[in-house]
């Protein structure tokens, strides 16, 4: 399973490119917002900088809403840098554009999927990945991860080659889950990537190892 990294900050994305398992990185226009103090004048430079850090795709987001406004600003966003996958949300003129972009080679992520009926559209579509969100369904206590397991065997029934991208993560079990469901990327937040090395028996563990090590140099 690849782990993306699900923020715009600098500073996070070159720590967890530092782990050496880092595949990629999800932005959406939130989180760039978050990161600039004006998104018209530095978003393009800001998604630079992230290239450069990361060799893996780097999936930015269109703001506009109707088809032909995607296309364009999907093309001006794809110029930034091959490695540039473009974020589109899942509603009619969405699919219209993504089919249109992924002919002419664009590779494109579906966002903001909620449903199984939405996943099959965009693999119908020729997206290279389907986001479903599925923290945000649970949080309106569906269990989003029964979406992600529905997706997947849709996908294989059909071979679709849209890879599932998990998004909207909140804990490590999300992580987990998406793992023993198969899902072939996990898009992860700065905070749940911290929350995976966690177990505190690793930490009590290590602690009595070291002072095991102390007591016999004193021995000695
Ligand atoms: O990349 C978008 C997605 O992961 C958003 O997550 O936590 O805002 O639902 P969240």
């Amino acid at each position: 399973m690849k782990f993306f990294i699900d923020t715009a900050n600098i500073e996070k994305i070159k720590e967890a490119a530092a782990l050496g398992i880092l595949d990629g990185v999800t932005t959406n226009p939130s989180l760039i917002a978050k990161e600039v103090t004006d998104v018209e004048t530095e978003f393009e430079a800001h998604l630079k900088e992230i290239c450069r850090i990361v060799d893996g795709p780097i999936s930015a987001e269109v703001t506009a809403i109707e088809h032909q406004g995607m296309v364009v600003e999907a093309k001006q966003l794809s110029q930034i840098h091959p490695n540039i996958v473009v974020k589109l949300p899942t509603t009619r003129d969405g699919l219209k554009a993504c089919v249109e972009l992924a002919r002419g080679g664009i590779q494109i992520n579906m966002t903001l999927v909620f449903s199984a009926a939405q996943a099959l559209l965009v693999a119908k579509a020729g997206a290279a990945y389907a986001s479903p969100f599925i923290g945000r369904l649970d949080d309106i206590s569906h269990v989003g991860m029964e979406l992600v397991q529905d997706i997947l065997q849709i996908y294989e029934n059909y071979d679709y080659p849209t890879q599932v991208l998990v998004a909207s993560v909140r804990h490590p079990v999300h992580v987990v889950e998406a793992a023993l469901a198969g899902a072939d990327v996990v898009t992860i937040p700065p905070a749940v990537i911290d929350k995976l090395f966690k177990h505190p028996l690793t930490d009590i563990g290590l602690e009595r190892f070291l002072a095991d090590w102390e007591k016999s140099r004193k021995r000695g």
